[in-house]
């Protein structure tokens, strides 16, 4: 059975709202139908745990989840991570980048997440502008979102340029994952979302970063929009665990933003994506019928009424 997390932002598990059945706490007596309020019944992920998979060789599991049923699921289905991305803005928040997202953004969506009281361990993504200014501005932001978030964990973008910072929050306790390739922090940088490192020097550069990264005292390492054949060689080059995205299958685990495997994705898919669900089309034709229902005057039939 997995412990209490009532430390920082986490929810004391008899004071959760789902543990009434209702997963919004103030939802009617329609919401009884939602995830419920039990606690996940594995033992909880830690990032020396994440970090001990992949010397067993065991792939890490990683999906984004921004609300609380989205982490239930996520977390009954067996993932080992969730990350509350970024990735919120473009797929939640409708943005058209995740430039804008806030720290108050992440620290909001968070708090849902950590309250399913998943096993899996719960990542906060830092958003631009969060870290970039300096490394006292960087600390204070991650201990938000561990301290009013209940994150397990910090995510942030770059190499060399951020790992003084990453090194300040590793001395003050905080699980710091590392973001290499193609950051989406860095879109206007980068001009456009574009598979990064592909010449030899770029190459080179993503390496020594990541060996940077790993010595800063980064738990695991996401590599996104990268050539296969450098995903496998920084994953046999680097002790701690490497989670692609875009990055070929040698990697230890990998990660994909939930609303794009599920299918609930408007904008553009990228080649790396794999869809395991069509919910946004199911969910068309689910508000179809109900609106055609009540306008039939179908809905509601005896049955559903008082
Ligand atoms: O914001 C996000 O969802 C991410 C993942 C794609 C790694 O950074």
């Amino acid at each position: 059975m997995s412990e209490e997390r009532t430390p920082g932002g986490r929810t004391p598990r008899s004071e959760t709202p789902g543990a009434a059945g209702f997963p919004g706490g103030t939802a009617g007596p329609g919401a009884t139908g939602g995830p419920g309020g039990k606690a996940s019944p594995r033992p909880r992920f830690t990032a020396p745990r994440i970090i001990e998979m992949k010397r067993r060789g065991d792939p890490i599991v990683v999906v984004t989840a921004y609300d609380f049923p989205t982490a239930r699921f996520a977390d009954e289905a067996g993932v080992e991570i969730l990350l509350v991305g970024d990735s919120l803005g473009t797929v939640v928040l409708g943005y058209e980048s995740t430039l804008p997202v806030t720290v108050e953004d992440i620290v909001h969506h968070t708090r849902a997440v950590a309250r399913a009281r998943p096993s899996a361990l719960v990542v906060a993504d830092m958003p631009f502008m969060s870290y970039q200014v300096s490394d006292e501005q960087a600390v204070l932001n991650a201990g938000r979102l561990v301290k009013e978030g209940g994150a397990d964990a910090v995510k942030l973008e770059g190499g060399e340029r951020v790992a003084p910072a990453v090194r300040r929050m590793v001395e003050a306790g905080i699980p710091v994952m590392g973001h290499l390739g193609l950051t989406p922090q860095s879109v206007l940088a980068f001009g456009g979302y574009k598979v990064q490192a592909r010449g030899e020097a770029d190459q080179e550069r993503l390496l020594r970063d990541a060996r940077l990264l790993e010595q800063s005292g980064c738990f695991c390492l996401v590599l996104e929009g990268i050539p296969a054949r450098l995903g496998g060689l920084v994953t046999r080059e680097i002790g701690i665990p490497t989670i692609g995205i875009g990055a070929g299958p040698q990697c230890d685990g990998q990660v994909l933003v939930s609303h794009d495997l599920l299918g609930l994705f408007l904008g553009h898919q990228p080649k790396f994506v794999r869809r395991y669900a069509a919910l946004g089309e199911a969910m068309r034709d689910a508000f179809s019928r109900y609106a055609a229902d009540v306008k039939a005057r179908r809905f509601p039939s005896d049955a559903e009424s008082y």
